[in-house]
């Protein structure tokens, strides 16, 4: 019966006109433009992106490596994430500064602050070179031959353009190595810091409320993008001019409603929706409840002295943060697959695709997938284990991963010439400085307890060598924490004044040095070897299995997995019902914000100034036609890692909001993907402005923005 009813369920959403799945490549929106106006679009496929003219593609940047951002004005205004700006902000916060806290607003473009190492990509074309790529290359092919072919190929095509073009070309496998596109991509690298609100605001609700709807957080920054007097990339200069773009966004005050057709535009950086039912069985079930397991435990520890004392609460903050994003949206991946019967419906469709194999002796090149599959991960998943302990349970002890960080230092001879020691001495100084300012030995030495107890669970060959010599946790982490260096600051600067190769030996019988080192010949000897070939093959299997679901579907419009590249995912603003009985509302307002207040509590403090504002009601034209202040919105839009900062735009190309993050329930998407549960979630465009605006103060930013009412 089950069975039956899941077929049904496959068949069903297959039968839908809209199934929200899919992170399309721009260059080929032509065939995605029907179905994007029939759900509402009023702009075309070549608005979104053309060489020809001016698009929308124009005004989107991959910004700072890891997340997108978007051009708001003809003067290279950007906005993007509070939590992608984050780390420029820190960079520019002291305490008689802190902007982290206070938030920074430029009213001028002297104020604006120059932010060394950040950049932003613009992509100004991209090609199909599948042919050129596959040029030689045959199915009879050693897996290895054929690599070295396609690089090759790669080179020679990457060569053949930089000749007729100013512009960065690369090369990136679609589909999983069936196709091959080549972007060309222009880097500037003069951008600067132009506002950003306090935590209390771009932060509202912390991790507390991290991957959670309803949401109440003001996750927006702002940027300019500064260029040579040409209008091409520069390094900073006092000089350079604001940039100006072919293309800037225009922002609606609208808002979005029930029903509306939207779509994302953005970075995108890793989905893998062709996996066979085992690999998503271990993803969900064997390799994600171990990390949520360890990193439990560590957060535990950290919440109980975060608790206890202020100093600690922000020196844990952002280690915290980076934990706790993994641990949440694993547990939603492994509910969410769990929960919507993820394997049973990728096994339902391997069925299909067997018997499809089985009808003609022409499908032989895929008869044998899902068996080698099968052994490939019986075979992976100790080694996978072994990674996930190694990464979670050894490299969170900070004491061994500080030690860690010297390990060059250890190699150092007396050949070694003093200018690499005296760049290695600089670099770890400022290192140690790092790592003390937000170090507390209590906690680590409790994580060290806790997780070298959870490791040695694990088998004796599937762990470092260091951990069977252990009697007794208790006392190795007391030996470890007083004989290392690694836990004084004074001593580690001791160590590093004067460095010279006769040092060596005092920081390799250091037992944190040992342990790092343990651990890493583990995996190089151990883990690494055994996993890189199982790897490969699956590789390969996983290509030639997309391929194969290509031909058995000819009909259906595949989309390729995420990988950084620039993409456009489509579907409506709409609310959803997680669990029988719990319905969501598509928006959050600024009254949740007051509902969520606690002075008490880090993550809903409520700035005074805000407060004031709502009290009096002062939305001005940024209010929604209900009169509130709406703040977040969620949507049907296949979005992932990456997306952050992306604009969501509404049926004539104008700006909805940023997004910034999904609902938990949904989290399963980047694995499989369901139009019911999965859902995005975006700050609203008129709280951004409102913040800027009635909050900040900040008319001058508003006055360059192209704002339709
Ligand atoms: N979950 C979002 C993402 O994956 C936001 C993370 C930053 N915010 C936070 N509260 N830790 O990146
Ligand atoms: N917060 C994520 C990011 O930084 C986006 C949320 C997601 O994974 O959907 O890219």
């Amino acid at each position: 019966m089950k069975r039956l009813l899941l077929s049904l369920a496959i068949v069903l959403t297959s039968a839908m006109a809209f199934a929200g799945e899919g992170m399309w490549i721009p260059m080929l929106l032509q065939y995605n433009e029907k179905e994007m106006q029939e759900m509402g679009m009023r702009i075309t496929a070549d608005d979104i992106y053309s060489i020809n003219h001016s698009s929308l593609k124009d005004a989107i940047v991959l910004f700072g490596g890891g997340c997108t951002g978007e051009i708001v004005s003809d003067y290279g205004l950007l906005l993007t994430n509070h939590h992608c700006g984050y780390d420029y902000i820190q960079q520019h916060s002291s305490v008689e500064h802190d902007y982290l806290t206070d938030g920074f607003w430029a009213m001028d473009r002297s104020q604006e602050l120059p932010c060394p190492g950040l950049t932003v990509i613009f992509l100004r074309e991209m090609r199909d070179v599948t042919p050129q790529v596959l040029n030689e290359v045959t199915s009879e092919m050693t897996e290895a031959k054929r690599q070295a072919t396609i690089s090759e190929n790669i080179k020679k095509i990457i060569a053949e353009v930089e000749k007729e073009t100013k512009y960065k070309a690369s090369v990136k496998p679609f589909f999983l190595g069936n196709e091959y596109y080549l972007l060309l991509n222009e880097e500037y690298t003069d951008v600067r810091l132009v506002g950003c609100p306090p935590s209390n605001i771009g932060k509202f609700g912390g991790d507390t409320d991290n991957w959670v709807w309803p949401r109440h957080t003001g996750d927006f920054s702002v940027f300019r993008v500064y260029a040579g007097k040409d209008g091409h990339p520069a390094d900073y200069s006092a000089d350079n001019v604001p940039y100006k773009p072919a293309k800037h966004l225009e922002i609606s005050l609208k808002g979005a409603d029930e029903g509306d057709f939207a779509f994302v535009f953005g970075y995108p950086a890793r989905t893998s929706e062709y996996l066979p039912s085992i690999a998503v069985n271990q993803e969900a079930n064997v390799i994600d409840p171990i990390a949520v397991d360890l990193r439990g435990k560590i957060l535990d520890i950290y919440n109980t002295y975060q608790e206890k004392d202020k100093k600690v609460r922000i020196q844990y903050a952002s280690k915290h943060a980076g934990l706790g994003n993994g641990w949440k949206k694993w547990m939603g991946v492994t509910e969410g697959i769990n929960h919507f019967h993820g394997v049973e419906k990728k096994q339902a469709y391997e069925k299909d695709f067997m018997e499809w194999c089985n009808a003609s002796r022409q499908r032989y090149p895929y008869i044998g997938l899902l068996n080698a599959f099968e052994k490939k991960y019986k075979e992976l998943e100790p080694y996978r284990v072994a990674y996930t302990y190694l990464s979670n349970a050894g490299l969170n002890i900070e004491l061994i991963d500080f030690a860690g960080s010297f390990g060059r230092l250890s190699r150092v001879t007396k050949e070694t010439p003093q200018e690499d020691i005296d760049d290695m001495v600089a670099s770890l100084k400022n290192a140690t400085k790092a790592f003390f300012k937000d170090y507390h030995q209590p906690i680590d030495e409790e994580v060290a307890k806790s997780m070298l107890t959870e490791y040695l669970k694990q088998p004796a060959d599937f762990r470092p060598g260091f951990l069977n010599e252990i009697k007794d946790v208790d006392s190795y982490v007391n030996e470890l924490f007083s004989k290392s260096m690694f836990v004084n600051e004074e001593k580690v600067n001791e160590f590093l004044d004067g460095f010279k190769a006769s040092k060596v030996k005092k920081l390799q019988k250091d037992p944190a040095m040992k342990a790092y080192q343990s651990l890493i010949e583990f995996y190089r000897n151990d883990v690494n070897p055994k996993m890189a070939p199982i790897n490969k093959a699956i590789d390969s299997l996983q290509r030639i299995y997309m391929k194969g679901q290509m031909v058995m579907e000819p009909e259906r419009r595949f989309s390729p997995d995420a990988n950084f590249t620039l993409r456009v995912t489509y579907g409506k603003v709409e609310g959803f019902k997680p669990q029988d009985g719990k319905t969501f509302r598509h928006f959050t307002t600024l009254e949740g914000i007051m509902e969520k207040e606690n002075p008490d509590i880090y993550d809903y403090v409520v700035e005074p100034k805000l407060k004031e504002l709502y009290n009096n009601k002062d939305y001005g034209r940024y209010a929604d036609k209900d009169g509130t202040m709406h703040v977040a919105f969620t949507a049907s839009v296949h979005t992932t890692g990456g997306n952050s900062g992306s604009p969501i735009l509404n049926a004539d190309g104008r700006l909805l909001g940023l997004n910034f993050d999904r609902c938990w329930e949904g989290t399963m998407s980047d694995l499989v993907y369901d139009p019911d549960i999965c859902r995005n979630i975006s700050v609203d465009i008129r709280y951004v402005l409102f913040i800027i605006d009635k909050f900040a103060g900040a008319k001058n930013l508003i006055a360059e923005m192209d704002i339709v009412e």
